[in-house]
This record gives structure tokens, C-alpha cells and sequence, in this order.
């Protein structure tokens, strides 16, 4: 296996086309519709140290190594792991590394697209003035209404995965490029908007910002260390091959450590915010902190129910996230996709066909685990719960750990000095460290932390 020098899927424009697209891929349900929630299941600030700890030491420099691999390799995640190894004269196994990003995807994306259906449910009733006025109980019982209906939900994601096969099938670099440019900021402004909003409750803001930031580690158990891991890379969108594939599109001389911290400032940005928007109305309306994943569906309301333009800031909100949710579902989709060209030899729209198709259907665990299906439980955990806590805070993570020891051992230093491009000075031996010990180290500990092994 030769390895090209340009993918045969294009390349981005220029180095903002791929922070564009990657921060697209990065800012979406995770950050406000996962973290808050998570965060309030998990206690509140010690756990956020830990996720924003995980973003620092594992997501930066594993950012870092995807998007060197998929640059170097320039295929789907399997080719790409496959090809440079033989480079290396390493095992041909590496390619199973890429398999299960490939798998992941199918996974995220499966509940994903469920989830952004919601938020698709919520712009014509945000747009009509259902919110006016919304008492706390008004706004869960809008949202019990909706996931309580399987059918709704259906026409939801099949709505969504629609729309993000349309991008897929004409190639990501043509149609997100532009999306993302407008779309970011504008959700970044109503998150402010709102984050003014609650400041102007008084107490239960300062009660927000203490619940986010005052570090109590007592809180916090064994699995909320591990989930706070998983969603860092899950935020990041990293583990699976999504990031690998992006960076495959890139320029040969776009610096990648610039742009990785870029991204992950910009995401963790949004997470923040998103945080200090809907803690104020948890707590001025005496709602539970640890409402799980339907938290952002009955809080929010409450404001835009309240606020002078609710209604349009409301319907605006709820559009742009889902426009949020499709750049990073895109992104999902497309490394199973390039995968499915690249090995079949079948064109783009088929593979988009095939890949969503399955994709679609997997879906339906997820919607029938709101409604029907909410007693079908494995280990505890419904089916939504199962796939998002296999996926985040499992395969991810296995991925991202494996992902740090191939560049870091099984890559040879000449190689990711050449391809980092950022010379072999001090700040290369960091990214070394951090690839070859630290990530590996810290993913293990939890993992052995989470399995009793430690105690
Ligand atoms: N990062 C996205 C979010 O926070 C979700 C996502 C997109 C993702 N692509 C991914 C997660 C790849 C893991 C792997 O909403």
C-alpha cells in the first residue's frame, strides 16, 4: 500500500476551512446538551476539573496525533492505520483500530440523531409561543409529550439523518465550510444571551457558579471520573477516526498544534457557557440538577418563556442547535463512508445510502428507550443509556488510548517530527511525553480505577 499524497476526497481550502469544520464537528450536543447534564449528575466541580483536566492533558495531544495520522495516511481511519504501519513495518492489525471507529460512529451517531431530533421538535413549538410563560412543570411535561411518542420521535431522526446524509453524499468540504462560518457565532451570542439571562436571577446564578467551579471531590465517584474522561473525548470527537479523517483533508503545512488548541478552546468555551446558562434556571426554579439527558429540554424553555423575544431568541436557539448537532453528526457519518468508497469502490451517494440506512434503524434503541421500550434494560441500563455509555465512556476512550500509542510508540520520532511540522524542540518533546506516557497512563488508571483493580 502506497501512501497517497493527497486524499482522493479533496482537501480543505485553507487551515480556518478545517478548524471550521473540526470545531464543527466538535461544538454541538455534547457541549450543551451533555455536559450540564452530566455535570449535574456528577455533582457539579469536581467533576468539571477532571473533564477540563482531560481536555488539557489527553484531548490536545490526542487531537494532535489524529489529525498527524489521518494526514499521513490520507485514507478512511482503516487504510490510513494500516498504511502507515507497513511504513513502519508494523502489524497489519493496527487496521482494527480503524474498525471500531468506524463502529463507534455507527453507534454515536444512532442515538445522536435521536437526541438532535428533540431539539428539531422544539424550533416550530420555540417559533409558535408554546414556551409563553412555561411554568417549571409546564416545560417537563412539554417535553415528556414528545419523547413519550414513538412515532414523533421517528419523524424526528429520520428527519435529521436525512439532512445529514444530504452533506455527506456532496462531500463535507463543500457545504460545511460556509454552515460553520455562520452558524458558530451566532449560536455563540444567544449562549451569551442566555448566560445574561440567568446572571439577572441573582442568587441562583452565584449559586450556579459555585455548583460549577467549587471543587468538591467527594462528589465525585469512580464513574463520574470515567465520564468525565469519556466526554472529553467525546466533546472533542475524538477516539473514533472522525478527527483522523478531517485531518486527512488537510494541507500538508497547516500547524497542528495550533489548530488543536484552537479547537479545544473554542469547545470547551461553549461547554462553559452552556453551563452557566442552565444552572440558574435549575436552581431559580428548584429543578433537580441530576435531571439527566432531558435537563437542557426543561430548563431552557423556562427562559425563552419568560425573556422579551423569547419566542424568536427561543426558535432561533433551538435551530442553531441542531445545526450544531448536524456538523458534528456529519462528521460521524464520514469516516464509515469514506471507509465504504474506498474499500467497496461504490460511489458516494450509495455508501451515504447504505451507512445511514443502518444507521437509521439503529436508531430505533434509542427512541423505543424513552417510551416502549424504557423497561428493556441491560446491566441497569436502558438502551440509550447502554450505547451512550459503551460508546463515550468505553470505546472512546479504548480508541483514544490505542490512537496515543501508535503515534507515540509504534510511529517512528523521525516520522511525527516530519509530520507535526513544529520542529524537535521542547514543545515536540511535550507532545512526545504527553502521547507516549501521560495519555496512555491516565486513560489506564481510570479505566483500572472504574473496574475496582486500584482499591
Ligand atoms: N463532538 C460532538 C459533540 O460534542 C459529537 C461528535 C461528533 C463525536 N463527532 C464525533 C463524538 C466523533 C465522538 C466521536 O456533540
Amino acid at each position: 500500500m502506497e501512501r497517497p499524497v493527497k486524499s482522493i476526497h479533496g482537501e480543505w481550502t485553507s487551515r480556518w476551512a478545517f478548524i471550521l469544520a473540526a470545531t464543527g464537528s466538535a461544538v454541538g450536543l455534547g457541549n450543551i446538551w451533555k455536559f450540564p447534564y452530566i455535570t449535574g449528575e456528577n455533582g457539579g466541580g469536581a467533576f468539571v476539573i477532571v473533564y477540563l483536566a482531560c481536555i488539557a492533558i489527553i484531548g490536545i495531544p490526542l487531537m494532535m496525533s489524529e489529525i498527524l495520522i489521518g494526514r499521513r495516511g490520507r485514507q478512511n481511519p482503516i487504510n490510513t492505520l494500516a498504511t502507515i504501519a507497513k511504513e513502519e513495518n508494523r502489524s497489519p492489525h493496527w487496521r482494527w483500530l480503524g474498525a471500531m471507529g468506524v463502529l463507534t460512529g455507527f453507534l454515536i451517531l444512532s442515538y445522536y440523531s435521536v437526541i438532535a431530533g428533540q431539539a428539531m421538535a422544539y424550533v416550530p413549538r420555540a417559533f409558535a409561543g408554546v414556551f409563553e410563560g412555561v411554568t417549571a412543570d409546564g416545560a417537563i411535561s412539554i417535553h415528556k409529550a414528545i419523547v413519550s411518542d414513538p412515532e414523533r420521535l421517528l419523524a424526528w431522526h429520520t428527519l435529521f439523518m436525512l439532512m445529514t446524509m444530504a452533506v455527506v453524499v456532496r462531500g463535507v468540504q463543500k457545504g460545511l465550510e460556509k454552515s460553520v462560518r455562520i452558524i458558530m457565532p451566532l449560536l455563540f451570542i444567544i449562549l451569551l444571551m442566555l448566560v445574561a439571562y440567568g446572571f439577572n436571577t441573582g442568587a441562583p446564578f452565584h449559586q450556579s457558579v459555585d455548583f460549577l467551579f467549587a471543587t468538591d471531590f467527594s462528589k465525585l465517584t469512580h464513574t463520574g471520573v470515567l465520564t468525565a474522561m469519556g466526554h472529553a473525548f467525546f466533546t472533542l470527537s475524538l477516539g473514533m477516526g472522525a478527527i483522523m479523517v478531517y485531518g486527512s483533508y488537510l494541507p500538508q503545512k497547516t500547524s497542528i498544534l495550533k489548530v488543536s488548541v484552537t479547537i479545544a478552546l473554542m469547545d470547551t468555551t461553549v461547554a462553559l457557557l452552556a453551563g452557566l446558562a442552565i444552572f440558574p434556571l435549575v436552581f431559580a426554579n428548584g429543578l433537580e440538577p441530576g435531571a439527566g439527558p432531558s435537563l437542557i429540554f426543561e430548563t431552557l424553555p423556562i427562559a425563552f418563556g419568560h425573556m422579551a423575544g423569547g419566542q424568536w431568541f427561543g426558535g432561533f436557539f433551538f435551530m442553531l442547535l441542531v445545526f450544531a448537532a448536524w456538523s458534528s453528526g456529519i462528521s460521524l457519518v464520514e469516516p464509515i463512508v469514506v471507509w465504504l468508497v474506498e474499500i467497496r469502490d461504490i460511489t458516494r451517494l450509495r455508501a451515504t445510502v447504505y451507512a445511514g440506512s443502518i444507521i437509521w434503524l439503529l436508531g430505533l434503541l434509542t427512541i423505543f428507550s424513552f417510551n416502549i421500550g424504557m423497561t428493556w434494560t441491560l446491566f441497569g441500563m436502558t438502551m440509550f443509556e447502554l450505547l451512550d455509555y459503551l460508546t463515550a465512556n468505553i470505546m472512546l476512550p479504548l480508541g483514544g488510548l490505542l490512537i496515543a500509542i501508535f503515534a507515540g510508540w509504534t510511529m517512528k520520532r523521525s516520522s511525527t517530527v516530519d509530520e507535526l511540522g513544529m520542529g524537535d524542540g521542547w514543545l515536540y518533546s511535550v507532545w512526545r511525553t504527553l502521547a507516549r506516557y501521560i495519555t496512555p497512563f491516565a486513560i489506564v488508571i481510570i479505566f483500572a480505577n472504574l473496574i475496582g483493580v486500584l482499591n
